[in-house]
């Protein structure tokens, strides 16, 4: 459990808060570059750490994310036109450049010493592996631009979407860090069904309840859940954390190809999370279309509206909930593995009281993230650099495996769990 106060100290995002100040100093997911196609084309609202924004691609490529109102006189510039380097509001026709600079006046007869002092809010953008990341702290404290192994990726075998989930961006988080769930919530009841989730003849499933490992690092950790299967071999899954809201975990497509997998939990505000998902393929091979995890997870197009990128699959309807199937399929009927996440992390509401929470051995991890997130506040109001920021999280991936009882899961693994990608140079 956690007091209401650090419960507020963790999910509140807005500037000046701790925790929206500490967000504020790593580059962070602000949309997919498939969202801006063309130079020139319609602007898209932006909705990070509860600012409006606005972003678009100007006449050269470059992309602008700006407050979304106009500081003439807080029109929104959502409806303004793109147009020869800049975004001009169409209320009184005052144009921005990608730096927030006022480049333009339609309205003002001095326009051009006018003009010179006026500024909207602008972020600096970098477009890597299909997102744009923004970076919206404090211009001298701004670190390196992210260089996860899955932004260097070609687009051929990686797969990148997004969802809206409707909690606190720590309520995603914490669930993509909760092994002990995952095999109990995701599960099938038979091997015949085709519906997505863990077949109870995968070890995940098979092993018992797990005890937990976990290594601090500085990027944040890297953990490993570890199942008992029999008297001579456990089952082992590992993950990363890295600091502020980064999972990668190991995974597999249907049919067998090893792939490697991940999820991003990025606050909309206090209350919305844009969740990013990836999954790259291992194999000298392109990922083909039954190979990517966007059908079993629910996060494609069939799942998920790519205007609003919300899932149709939602609280309004039960995310589609079929009694029959929970009955004879899978233990929560819902279809979709990340589309039954969603729905029980909304089912707690935006912000769970964590005040009421009864935590046990199998939260380790959880419990041990709410710390490092703490004391990444702490570290940032003491002037100094919270973890992630630094270069050792560049190769990581995530490995599972059977090993024998004797083995070392961190020898049998850790090689593989930060391989170099054959791909990071393409
Ligand atoms: S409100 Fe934008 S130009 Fe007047
Ligand atoms: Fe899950």
């Amino acid at each position: 459990m956690l007091s209401r106060e650090d419960n507020a100290l963790l999910t509140r995002v807005d500037r000046g808060t701790p925790m929206g100040d500490t967000l504020r100093r790593y580059w962070v997911p602000a949309l997919l570059a498939r969202e801006l196609p063309e130079p020139d084309g319609p602007p898209v609202r932006v909705r990070l750490l509860g600012e409006d924004l606005v972003a678009f691609r100007d006449t050269q490529g470059r992309i602008g994310l700006l407050d979304e109102y106009c500081p003439h006189r807080r029109a929104s510039l959502y409806f303004g036109r793109n147009e020869e380097c800049g975004l001009r509001c169409v209320y009184h026709g005052w144009k921005y450049d990608v730096d927030g600079r006022c480049v333009d006046m339609m309205n003002e007869p001095d326009a051009a010493s006018f003009k010179e002092k006026i500024f909207t809010t602008s972020y600096p953008t970098v477009e890597l592996g299909g997102i744009v990341w923004a970076y919206m702290g404090p211009a001298e404290r701004r670190p390196p631009v992210p260089a996860f192994n899955w932004l260097r990726i070609p687009a051929t075998h990686i797969q990148v979407s997004k969802v809206i989930q409707e909690t606190s961006w720590v309520q995603g988080l914490e669930g993509g860090i909760d092994t002990s769930h995952a095999p109990i919530m995701h599960r099938l009841l038979t091997t015949e069904t085709k519906r997505p989730g863990f077949r109870p003849d995968n070890p995940f499933v098979k092993g018992g309840a797990p005890t937990l490992a976990l290594d601090l690092t500085d990027y944040g950790y890297q953990y490993a859940g570890i199942r008992p299967l029999d008297a001579q071999r456990f089952h082992v899954r590992t993950y990363h954390l890295i600091l502020p809201f980064h999972q990668i975990r190991p995974s597999r497509s249907e049919s067998g190809v090893p792939l490697v997998a991940g999820h991003s939990w990025v606050p909309i505000d206090d209350e919305n999370t844009m969740v990013y998902n990836w999954e790259y393929s291992t194999t000298a091979a392109p990922l083909t279309d039954e190979d990517r995890l966007e059908r079993r997870l629910g996060n494609g197009p069939a799942d998920v509206d790519q205007t609003t990128f919300r899932s149709k699959r939602h609280r309004g309807n039960n995310y589609l909930l079929d009694r029959q199937v929970q009955k004879t399929e899978t233990f929560t009927g819902i279809d979709g593995i990340n589309t039954q996440d969603r729905g029980i992390q909304e089912s707690m509401g935006p912000v769970v009281d964590r005040s009421q929470e009864h935590l046990g051995p199998a939260d380790k991890a959880i419990i041990q993230a709410r710390r490092l997130l703490l004391g990444a506040i702490k570290t940032v109001q003491a002037g100094g650099t919270p973890r992630g920021i630094g270069p050792s999280y560049y190769t990581l991936r995530a490995s599972e495996g059977v090993l024998p009882r004797d083995a070392d899961w961190r020898e049998a693994l850790t090689p593989e769990m930060a391989a170099a990608e054959i791909f990071q140079t393409v």
